[in-house]
């Protein structure tokens, strides 16, 4: 079967003054079919958003090394041409809704037409027929048709960012890349959007990357998980694998720092802070906040193992004979 999304060994790093951040490194992952999500976890820092952009193509002037394959329904996008990407690939397949983009609406446009924006610029549609368009989708992620006609400051952060969803929709992709969607919204509102989200995949079999820096939000939306540290996929499985049998140590602070309502254990903190990128540690990127690092974790970068069916995780820990884990090819 053709995999919607497969990702191939992508590379993302920036030149600063200080050397180059090494802010994507390697990752490879597969999102397999329509309307399924996949969450991509990790804490401020990791290279999620720059994932996200490495994944569009839509590059700052200031990139290093930018390398790797990405096909969509199984055509390679990260080498075609700006213009073919353009009409082909960027929205009509593949759409993003960049982080903290509820509040990149212009304040002095109307939200609607600020929804139909790609359709006029694309010719795929006139005026009214645009604004047809955009009513239904304002309808399908829960906005009442009179906010076409508002301005962005009449909106809360939830309608915007509804707004947003419904712009990111309105060329049909098959994929859309939501970056931190709920992050700036309350407890009540994100539930909204989360919602949303997994209607969206039930009704339109929208298949969703989902940024975020929070997994018990990840886990409500998403089918499978990616963790990412330091610029790498550290762990990937389905939502339950990695949820319920973690096996990277990071993955399982991650888990550990979510608060509970039940139970009497706190939130346990991550130790340390994320690694300065321009010189990601050697061996294990995560050995020197890690309370099982050996002296191998220092200065060999682990190899990828597979726990279980569909579950990966780059880690020394199985080699150490625990559980029958294979090594993943
Ligand atoms: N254009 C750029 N030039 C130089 N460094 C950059 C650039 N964009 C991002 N970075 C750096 O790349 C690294 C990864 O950043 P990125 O924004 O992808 O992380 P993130 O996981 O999305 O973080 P957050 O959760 O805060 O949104 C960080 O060290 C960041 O400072
Ligand atoms: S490879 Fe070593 S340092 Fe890295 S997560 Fe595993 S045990 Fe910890
Ligand atoms: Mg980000």
């Amino acid at each position: 079967m053709v995999q919607l999304l497969e990702v191939r060994e992508l590379y993302l790093h920036y030149a600063d003054r200080l050397g180059n951040v090494h802010a994507v490194d390697g990752v490879s992952f597969a999102l397999e079919g329509r309307g399924q999500a996949l969450g991509i976890v990790g804490e401020s820092g990791s290279g999620k958003t720059s994932l996200a952009l490495a994944i569009m193509r839509m590059l700052p002037d200031n990139v290093a090394r930018f390398e790797g394959e990405v096909f969509l329904e199984g055509r390679e996008s990260a080498h075609l041409p700006e213009a073919a990407l353009r009409q082909e690939i960027r929205w009509r397949k593949i759409a993003l809704v960049p982080q903290g983009a509820m509040n990149s609406f212009n304040p002095v446009l109307r939200v609607g037409e600020q929804v139909i924006e790609p359709l006029l610029v694309s010719g795929q549609a006139d005026r009214r027929s645009a604004r047809r368009r955009a009513e239904e989708l304002l309808a399908l992620v829960g906005l009442p048709g009179e906010v076409y006609d508002r301005f962005p400051h009449e909106l809360s952060g939830g309608m915007k960012q509804r707004a947003m969803i419904a712009s990111a929709l309105i060329m049909s992709p098959a994929l859309a890349i939501l970056d931190e969607p709920t992050s700036a919204l309350d407890v009540s509102v994100q539930a909204q959007i989360t919602n949303l989200l997994k209607r969206l995949k039930q009704e339109l079999r929208l298949s969703i990357l989902f940024i975020t820096h929070d997994i018990a939000v990840a886990s409500d939306v998403c089918d499978c998980l990616a963790v990412m540290y330091a610029g790498e996929l550290v762990e990937w499985g389905s939502a339950e694998q990695v949820l319920t049998t973690p096996a990277h140590p990071y993955t399982q602070k991650l888990l550990a720092s979510v608060p509970r309502l039940r139970g009497p254990e706190r939130p346990a903190f991550i130790p340390g802070a994320p690694p300065d990128l321009r010189q990601p540690p050697p061996g294990c990127r995560f050995h020197p906040r890690c309370a099982q690092a050996t002296r191998r974790c220092q200065h060999e970068p682990p190899p990828i193992f597979q726990p279980r069916p569909g579950q990966r995780v780059r880690c020394w820990l199985p080699a150490a004979g625990a559980n029958g884990y294979v090594a993943c090819a």
